[in-house]
């Protein structure tokens, strides 16, 4: 599973477009893919056409990442009524805003890898929308994923954001993991023979060299028709359709040939020495059991890293159901990414 968090601290630049974009270009090529709303304003969720009440949303997920809250967040999109596929939504709720903290503690910042971590043997890609601000909720998603995908427009006001944003999440991988990556910054509401747009993307481009994606998005009705129908843009008639949904494929295409070619190796940051160094390579997905055993003689820390299997299952014996228990337990009570020592104290307390 990779995971891709769509980011701006500004409002209104195409976050939600752009997420939706690439979650189409996978749509169309068959990835099994979970789309994580984690704005408040829930734009995604209706982008995907899933309406209604829910009595689980990312907002139970973040407090506590339990593997049936999890489950029971996430929801089919509309979009494969239109076509065979697994495209699911952890559907928004105007009450995720209750966990943005402007100040959230490390353990908070894990929750959602945590979350991601039940899932990871069924969805080949992760795309999180995230709201424009660098509180909680951003800072969430940004330690959860593999790769961050900047939007901005060509204009003052964006790119400062842009930088903004480019600057949090270097702090964030300094001072919380290692494992986050820009993946580019990508250009939204360009107009080719607008003066002011191309100087800023002349801008973007000496300012972030090799990270400019080549694929900028014009402003187009087509895009907000499709999005108005709830339809991926890929499923959507037309030329300009096929043109948007081509410079998807393109990104797509790019962010996992760097995601397969660029794995993030915990055991060589590790290596790196410090102990400091240690702790920002540690990480929950992407654990096999043998890693596990061999590098964490804390049975608490290992059970909080397996992905736990369903509590529904009646078939399971009363000892497998004791264990789901504990699993249960430990998962909502410790950080995995907390020393050893520190996990061993909080069990004992
Ligand atoms: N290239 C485009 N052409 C036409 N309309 C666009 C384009 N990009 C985005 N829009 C429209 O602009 C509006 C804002 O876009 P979007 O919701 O994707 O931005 P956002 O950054 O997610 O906003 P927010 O910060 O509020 O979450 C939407 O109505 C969307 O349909
Ligand atoms: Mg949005």
């Amino acid at each position: 599973m990779h995971v891709l968090s769509v980011s701006s601290l500004k409002g209104g630049v195409g976050k939600t477009t752009v997420a939706l974009g690439i979650a189409s270009a996978a749509y169309a090529r068959g990835l099994r893919t979970l789309v994580v709303d984690l704005d408040p304003q829930c734009d995604a969720t209706t982008g995907l056409g899933a309406i209604g009440e829910f009595n689980t949303t990312c907002a139970d997920v973040l407090r506590k990442p339990r593997h049936n809250i999890v489950h029971n967040a996430i929801v089919a999109s509309s979009w494969s009524k239109i076509q065979p596929s697994k495209t699911d939504i952890m559907v928004g709720s105007p009450s995720v805003q209750l966990s943005d903290d402007p100040s959230p503690s490390v353990r908070e910042m894990w929750r959602l890898e945590i979350a991601l971590s039940r899932v990871e043997d069924e969805y080949d890609l992760v795309v999180i929308d995230t709201p424009p601000s660098i509180n909680a909720l951003t800072k969430t998603a940004w330690v959860a994923s593999d790769r961050i995908l900047v939007v901005t427009e060509p204009s003052l006001f964006s790119v400062v954001a842009a930088e903004r944003s480019i600057r949090a999440i270097n702090d964030l991988r300094k001072q919380v993991t290692s494992r986050l990556k820009i993946f580019g910054v990508v250009i939204n509401r360009y107009k080719p023979l607008s003066r002011e747009h191309q100087f800023r993307v002349k801008e973007l481009d000496e300012k972030y060299p090799g990270r400019l994606l080549p694929q900028k998005f014009e402003e187009k009705s087509t895009i907000q028709q499709a999005q108005g129908a709830a339809r991926p843009i890929h499923s959507w008639p037309g030329d300009t359709a096929k043109q948007v949904a081509t410079y998807f494929d393109q990104i797509l295409d790019s962010l996992l040939l760097d995601l397969t070619s660029n794995v993030y190796d915990e055991a060589k940051e590790k290596s790196k020495g410090s102990r400091r160094q240690k702790k920002l390579a540690r990480t929950t997905r992407g654990k096999k059991m043998e890693n596990l055993l061999a590098e964490s003689p804390d049975p608490i820390e290992l059970l909080d890293s397996v992905t736990m299997p369903s509590p529904v299952d009646s078939a399971k014996s009363e000892a497998a159901k004791d264990f789901d228990r504990l699993v249960a337990e430990a998962a909502t009570e410790i950080d995995p990414n907390d020393d050893v020592k520190s996990a061993a104290n909080a069990k004992k307390s």
